[in-house]
């Protein structure tokens, strides 16, 4: 089935998903995000998608959660309803890499979704922030939680009970951003990214992710436990052999599982 709200492109072994409802400045709606999860399980189940990168337009990656939508909504609407339970995480599932490409507003739900990817790369224009408060709710998609892990309790509250906006600079100092580039170089800078990790051996990328990611969640101890573990058990794999050989052998390793 075709997409109407997102673009679903591959080039190689990188995927990149476009928001596109530019009109509306890519606001979160159901049916967007329900192509969203859709074009997400599509790449994971693709052997041939290593990376992939979620982006916007120039003007927005997101301007958050579509406010038109759910003004009426009661607390049973929003409750059961997928675009928050299942929809909206369907990035934090997403067990491969995938990049956030972010120019513009990132704002509520879209500064979520790209807080929900590994990492942001971010142009010059990007702007992030958490701006429920004025609407009268607070963020709904992990926003307290992650940005709070991101960039500390004070940015994070200031983000959060004032809505001000952050601009890519301030967002690259708080380390929410991992690098910052012009416009222009965006989305090369983030498919030079992708094509990177792509290149690596797929489950080992998995794993990766899954060690980083239960960081968030376990005691140091039993991260670095669990991370030892993990480690010792790539001892295990054909491309363990193949890395440590072909740094040996000076030449470029040709993992078997990509
Ligand atoms: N939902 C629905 N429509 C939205 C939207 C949103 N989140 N953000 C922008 N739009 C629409 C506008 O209504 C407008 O549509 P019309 O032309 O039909 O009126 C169009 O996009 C362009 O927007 P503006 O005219 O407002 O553009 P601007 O350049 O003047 O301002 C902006 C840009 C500052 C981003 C402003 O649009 C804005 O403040 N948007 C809302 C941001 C926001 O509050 N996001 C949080 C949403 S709640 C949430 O995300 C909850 C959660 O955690 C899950």
């Amino acid at each position: 089935m075709a997409y109407e709200l997102i673009d679903l492109d591959r080039d190689g072994r990188v995927a990149t998903v476009t928001l596109n409802r530019p009109k509306a400045l890519n606001a979160l709606n159901a049916p967007m995000m329900a192509e969203l999860a859709r074009a997400l399980s599509e790449l994971e189940a693709d052997d041939g998608i290593g990376c992939v990168i979620l982006t916007g337009n120039e003007k927005a990656f997101a301007a958050g959660a579509d406010i038109k939508e759910m003004v009426d909504d009661q607390f049973l609407d929003i409750y059961k309803n997928d675009r928050f339970e299942a929809n909206h995480c369907a990035v934090e599932r997403f067990r491969k890499p995938i990049i956030a490409a972010v120019s513009g507003y990132a704002l509520g739900g879209g500064c979520e979704i790209a807080m929900m990817c590994d990492f942001i790369i971010a142009s010059e224009t990007a702007k992030f922030g958490q701006p429920e408060i004025n609407l009268g709710v607070i963020p709904g998609i992990g926003g307290t939680q992650r940005l709070t892990r991101a960039v500390g309790k004070a940015k994070a509250m200031d983000l959060c009970l004032t809505g001000r906006m952050m601009d890519a600079a301030e967002a690259e100092r708080a380390g929410l951003v991992a690098r910052v580039v012009a416009v222009d170089d965006l989305m090369d800078t983030a498919r030079d990214a992708a094509v990177k990790i792509a290149g690596h051996s797929q489950p080992i990328n998995m794993i990766l992710k899954e060690v980083v990611d239960a960081g968030f969640e376990l005691s140091l101890r039993e991260g670095i436990r669990f991370e030892r573990r993990m480690f010792q058990s790539l001892f295990t794999t054909e491309d363990q052999k193949e890395g440590m050989t072909a740094f040996i052998e000076k030449r470029k390793p040709h993992f078997k599982h990509r």
